[in-house]
């Protein structure tokens, strides 16, 4: 299967608003500012499908992506972000648990860490509420280019070892430069394939191809 189409099916604020229960759904999670955004263009080869931007607490909503109208990436609101306040953080936190608890096609959630920071209270809470939830996690490190080899191997294995996460579900990515996201569509074939779903996304031809 190649990625033949695309598209933004709406955002939710609240449970209502959710799409129908029909297809599976990819979630991705992490703080704001970490490239949630940045990743769905990246696998999708869109520049600009999802917004995203410099300054963090970009989405807001809960937003719907959806691909070969068979599978959908599910774009989570960033938590962590200073200006909003108590209340609404209370709000947001509640409104996207209410997904992650309620979504019945709900394969996997993804949580991104940006490589270069230190892991976060917060970031350690949503890793045990995905574990609470019967979920395994898969972890991206964004932003690699920021760092050289060792230090990548480095955060990579405090992962392994301070949150004890399994090496292969660790997985490291420059969305900027394009690179690694081939043996994150890899698991997501295979976790598609374990829950029964028929879909298994080919590699596309792309310059980055080379050096992926
Ligand atoms: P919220 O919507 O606020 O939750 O943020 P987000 O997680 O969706 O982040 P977004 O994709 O909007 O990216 C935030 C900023 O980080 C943007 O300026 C991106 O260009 C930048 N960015 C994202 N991924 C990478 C990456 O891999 N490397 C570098 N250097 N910058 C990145
Ligand atoms: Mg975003």
């Amino acid at each position: 299967m190649k990625i033949t189409s695309a598209t933004f099916l709406g955002s939710a604020v609240g449970g209502d608003q959710f799409p129908p229960e029909d297809l599976p759904e990819l979630a991705f999670a992490g703080r704001s500012n970490v490239g949630k955004s940045s990743l769905i263009n990246y696998l999708l080869n869109r520049r600009s499908l999802a917004r995203t931007s410099s300054t963090p607490g970009k989405t807001q909503t809960i937003n719907f992506y959806e691909i070969n109208g068979a599978f959908r990436f599910v774009d989570l609101p960033g938590y962590g972000y200073a200006k909003v306040s108590k209340a609404e953080k209370a709000k947001w936190g509640s409104f996207i648990e209410l997904y992650l608890r309620e979504r019945k096609k709900l394969v996997e959630i993804i949580l991104l860490l940006d490589v270069r920071r230190k892991v976060g209270e917060d970031d350690i809470q949503m890793l045990n509420f995905i574990r609470a939830m019967g979920y395994q996690g898969r972890v991206v490190l964004t932003k690699i280019d920021k760092l050289n080899q060792s230090q990548i191997v480095r955060a990579r294995r405090d992962i392994e070892d301070k949150l004890g996460v399994p090496k292969e579900h660790i997985f490291i990515i420059s969305n900027l430069k394009a690179k690694g996201k081939y043996p994150l569509w890899e698991s997501f074939n295979k976790l598609f394939q374990e829950k029964g779903f028929p879909i298994n996304l080919e590699r596309q031809i792309s310059p980055e191809q080379k050096n992926a």
